[in-house]
């Protein structure tokens, strides 16, 4: 089992705790857990609406790939630490990360 932390825009923490070997990523996982993540162009780094910042654990995770990081181009609230949680497998990686939901922009 996969288990991270996840801070909601009012600033409630959960741990979560997903099987590592699902296929899944970040972004589904947090949709499934009832987090406010849309998800809208379903994971292919087109929408930013899973825009999170890992706070813990970010040195664990795979670089972003182009697509990604394009994206994160355009946010006027990009952080040095902002990833799309649909770019992030859920993997041992992601193992003790603490992510932070950030607000998404209209
Ligand atoms: S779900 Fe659209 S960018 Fe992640």
């Amino acid at each position: 089992m996969i288990k991270f932390k996840v801070e909601d825009r009012a600033g409630e923490v959960q741990e979560i705790e997903v099987p590592g070997d699902m296929g899944l990523n970040l972004m589904e996982v947090l949709k499934a857990s009832e987090f406010p993540v849309l998800g809208t162009c379903g994971g292919m780094a087109l929408c930013a609406s899973c825009h999170v910042s890992v706070e813990e654990g970010l040195d664990k995770l795979d670089e972003q790939r182009d697509a990604e990081l394009d994206m994160l181009d355009t946010l006027p609230n990009a952080l040095p630490n902002s990833r799309l949680a649909c770019q992030l497998p859920i993997n041992e990686k992601l193992g003790g990360a603490y992510v932070k939901l950030q607000e998404v922009m209209e």
